[in-house]
This record gives structure tokens, C-alpha cells and sequence, in this order.
């Protein structure tokens, strides 16, 4: 080293731009052949003041470029955090393509069809809470307290006579109390009902209808022609049947049942070996219930259905149940 090896010692060190070339640097003035050991066998042939001088020279250069070592150590290593940060950062504004390949729930899909359907055939949309009261759920449907009917629906109770809705049929009584005839309405939302089975859950979706007029003409054959045309084109290919049942809100009721799409009619364990699904109950709205909203000299019919029923149909599902596990090995089926 020529000139003020000291200085050149200190460009050297600051110069270097990796660790190995540090370390390298680091060999060269304290290793066994190094820098320092040089001095010091240089130290030896010195006497008296000089050597003392020469002594006290060399500890101090040790100290400093001891130092300087450390410091350009933490920088170099502070460096290579930073660059190996960046490398292995996360762009979060970039395209992902799995959140793109995300589809509808089958229940909100088949939901959304089933609103389409009704949309197209001039009904309008109404919505009603689900946190209900006994008002509103049974006493204006016609099913007074201790009526035996009450039973058919497994109900879940809060305090102070409120529930959770088990059907949508509270919302015909909210859409009437709100307005007058002619309506023509239907009310999708979930309900919720103490069963569990393969064809039961606690909680489920109906899509409900309503049609009230002045004429006097809305009858029982207007509702079959617009849930037959319904099956036709919704569930296509399907034969439809409308039994006679019992429900207090409408007179004469009936349950409106599909071929099961499983067995084709032959019978299976998911139509009870019946060959028929029931997906909806319907009728002509009773006068008991246009007399609780205060409605005068009006006809008109109602009808509920089950959205699992048919999403369970047409995407062939045989255990209800699966739809409300979040299994993506089912829910990704429907991308
Ligand atoms: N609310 C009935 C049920 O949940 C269905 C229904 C609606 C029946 C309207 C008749 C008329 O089972």
C-alpha cells in the first residue's frame, strides 16, 4: 500500500458492496498474514520512544478499523434485508385470478331465477323482516292462538310473543296493510323452522306470492296457469300436480308437487317413495285474512315455495343439507 495506506485502508472498506467482499477485507488486515500481524513483526524491531509511539499508532488504527468494519457490516446487512423485502413483497393491487372464478351461492342463483320469472310476469318485489311478530306470522293469516294449525311449523320464540318467521306469509299482511288493491307481489327471504332432515333445514328461502284485485275474478284457475307456466319454463320437462291441503290463510288450498327429477317417478328416497316433490303451497286467499288487513270486496291467491326445493332440482343435490355446509367441493361445482 502506497501513499497514506491508512486513508487507502478506509476507501477499501468503504468501497466493498457484499459481505464476502467484507469478510475478505476483514482476512486481509487482521488474519495471520494480514495487515496488523505485519505491523506487529515491524513493532519488534523498533526499541525505546518509537517502539511506544509505534505501539500506541498501531492500537489505535486497530480500534478505528475495527469500527469501520462493524459499521459497514450493519450497513451492508441492512442493505440486503431491505433488497430481500423487496423481492418477496406482495403487489396487492395485482389481477387475482381466483377471486375472479367466484360465483353465486346455487340457492341465490336458483333465487334469482325464480325472481327473474315473476319480474318478467309483472309482479313487483316486497320485503318484510325476519325477527317477525305473532301478529303478523299467524293471528292475521287466520291462525288465531291454540289453533292446532300453529303446530305445522316448528317455530323458533324470543320473548314478548316475537319469533323468527317461519314463512314469508307475514309480508302479504305488511303489503296489504301498506296499500291497496290491486297488488301483485312477491316477497323472497329466508325462514327458519325447527327441522333437520334431508329435506329439511332451520333455516331456508321461500319465494312468496301474492294477487289481490278488485274484480272479483282472481281465482283458483289464474294461479294454476301461472304456476304451471312457471314448472314449464323453469323446470323444464317436469309434470306438476296440485293435491288439495289444508292452510288457514287460503280456501281451497292445495300443495302444487313436481315429478321427482331423481327417480322420474319411480320413487327414491329423496321423494319419500312417492314419485312427487312438493316444492310450494298455494290457494285462494281466505276472507279471514282480508278482513284482519281490512280489505273489502277483493279476491285474490297466494302461494309459497321453497327455493332449496328446486335449486336442489335442477342441480340434482340429493341431501339439502349440503347446501349450507360451504364445501368447496361442492360450491365450486357451480362456477
Ligand atoms: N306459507 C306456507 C308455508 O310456508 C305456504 C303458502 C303460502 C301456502 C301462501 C299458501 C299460500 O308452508
Amino acid at each position: 500500500m502506497k501513499g497514506n495506506p491508512l486513508k487507502d485502508i478506509e476507501n477499501a472498506i468503504g468501497s466493498c458492496t457484499s459481505l464476502v467482499e467484507l469478510e475478505k477485507m476483514r482476512v486481509s488486515l487482521f488474519g495471520k498474514k494480514g495487515y496488523f500481524a505485519a505491523q506487529f513483526e515491524e513493532l519488534k524491531k523498533l526499541d525505546g520512544e518509537a517502539k511506544k509511539e509505534f505501539a500506541q499508532n498501531l492500537n489505535i488504527n486497530k480500534e478505528n478499523f475495527l469500527e469501520l468494519l462493524n459499521q459497514k457490516k450493519s450497513a451492508l446487512e441492512s442493505v440486503m434485508i431491505e433488497e430481500q423485502m423487496r423481492k418477496s413483497s406482495v403487489d396487492v393491487t395485482l389481477f387475482n385470478q381466483e377471486s375472479a372464478a367466484g360465483a353465486l351461492h346455487p340457492v341465490m342463483d336458483t333465487m334469482d331465477k325464480i325472481i327473474e320469472y315473476f319480474v318478467s310476469m309483472n309482479f313487483s318485489i316486497e320485503e318484510g323482516p325476519l325477527v317477525e311478530d305473532d301478529f303478523h306470522n299467524f293471528e292475521a293469516l287466520n291462525l288465531p292462538k291454540y289453533h292446532p294449525a300453529r303446530d305445522m311449523q316448528d317455530t323458533f320464540y324470543f320473548k314478548d310473543s316475537m319469533l323468527l318467521r317461519t314463512h314469508t306469509s307475514p309480508v302479504q299482511i305488511r303489503t296489504m296493510l301498506k296499500q291497496s288493491a290491486p297488488i301483485r307481489m312477491i316477497c323472497p327471504g329466508a325462514v327458519f323452522r325447527r327441522d333437520f332432515d334431508i329435506t329439511h333445514t332451520p333455516m331456508f328461502h321461500q319465494v312468496e306470492g301474492l294477487v289481490v284485485d278488485k274484480t272479483g275474478k282472481v281465482s283458483f284457475a289464474n294461479l294454476k296457469f301461472i304456476l304451471e307456466d312457471f314448472f314449464k319454463i323453469y323446470v323444464w320437462r317436469c309434470e306438476s300436480t296440485f293435491p288439495p291441503k289444508l292452510f288457514p290463510f287460503t280456501e281451497p288450498s292445495a300443495e302444487a308437487d313436481i315429478s321427482c327429477i331423481f327417480c322420474h317417478g319411480e320413487g327414491c328416497r329423496v321423494c319419500s317413495h312417492t314419485g312427487w316433490l312438493e316444492v310450494l303451497g298455494c290457494g285462494v286467499v281466505d276472507p279471514n285474512v282480508f278482513k284482519a288487513v281490512g280489505y273489502k270486496d277483493v279476491s285474490g291467491y297466494a302461494f309459497g315455495l321453497g327455493v332449496e326445493r328446486f335449486a336442489m332440482l335442477l342441480h340434482q343435490i340429493p341431501d339439502l343439507r349440503s347446501l349450507f355446509e360451504g364445501d368447496l367441493r361442492l360450491l365450486e361445482q357451480f362456477r
